[in-house]
């Protein structure tokens, strides 16, 4: 059982993962350029570079990184700063097997510039949310979210920073939870439940 750990950047919760000691197999970024594949791979961890420019179309992209992906027969596939929209069949090739972390409690502020948007809105409360990816952007089952008070002179950098704390807590569990076979699937009315046992 393992993991494979999509980045595009600085990969701050893929450090977290990794010093979980989650057993991660490999680590691939759209961006060459990402410190996270740096660190990476001075952990010894196997990484590859796929640069989606190099690709006419998202499909063709996707289907190449499937093609990494499934060398190594992974339990899980998880986004951690992956800053790429991904194809509806990749989201179905791994269904039920593909996470997210998301900064912000959603479904508030799906998209990018949460925490802009969380201070726009003058909300007291905001946090970070890992959930199942569906092919709907930032929709999909709630796995585990966590909450911080936004504080009157807050930017969105030191709100950033609080919530970011949170996400490398939560990430590690929600995989753990995972890995663990503890997570339920109930189909109600409107939308999939996700509850931990
Ligand atoms: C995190 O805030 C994550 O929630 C969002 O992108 C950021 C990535 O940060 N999807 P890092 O690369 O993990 O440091």
């Amino acid at each position: 059982q393992s993991i494979v750990i999509l980045i595009s950047g600085r990969g701050s919760n893929m450090q977290a993962l990794l010093a979980a000691e989650l057993p991660v197999a490999a680590v691939i970024s759209n961006n060459p350029q990402a410190a996270g594949l740096a660190f990476a791979h001075a952990q010894g961890i196997p990484t590859h570079a796929l640069n989606h420019r190099d690709f006419s179309d998202r499909e063709t992209f996707d289907r190449a990184l499937m093609e990494i992906i499934d060398t190594y027969q992974p339990a899980l596939v998880v986004l951690a700063g992956f800053m790429r929209i991904l194809s509806e069949p990749f989201v179905s090739h791994y269904q039920g097997q593909l996470l997210n972390i998301h900064p912000s409690l959603l479904p508030a502020f799906p998209g990018l510039n949460t925490h802009e948007q969380a201070l726009q809105e003058g909300v007291k409360i905001h946090g970070c949310t890992v959930h199942l990816v569906t092919s709907q952007l930032d929709r999909g089952p709630i796995i585990i979210q966590a909450a911080v008070p936004v504080l009157a002179n807050d930017t969105p950098e030191t709100l950033a920073a609080r919530v970011l704390a949170q996400e490398h807590r939560i990430y590690p569990q929600a995989i753990k939870w995972v890995l663990q076979d503890k997570l339920n699937l109930t189909a109600q009315p409107a939308a999939t439940i996700a509850s931990c046992n």
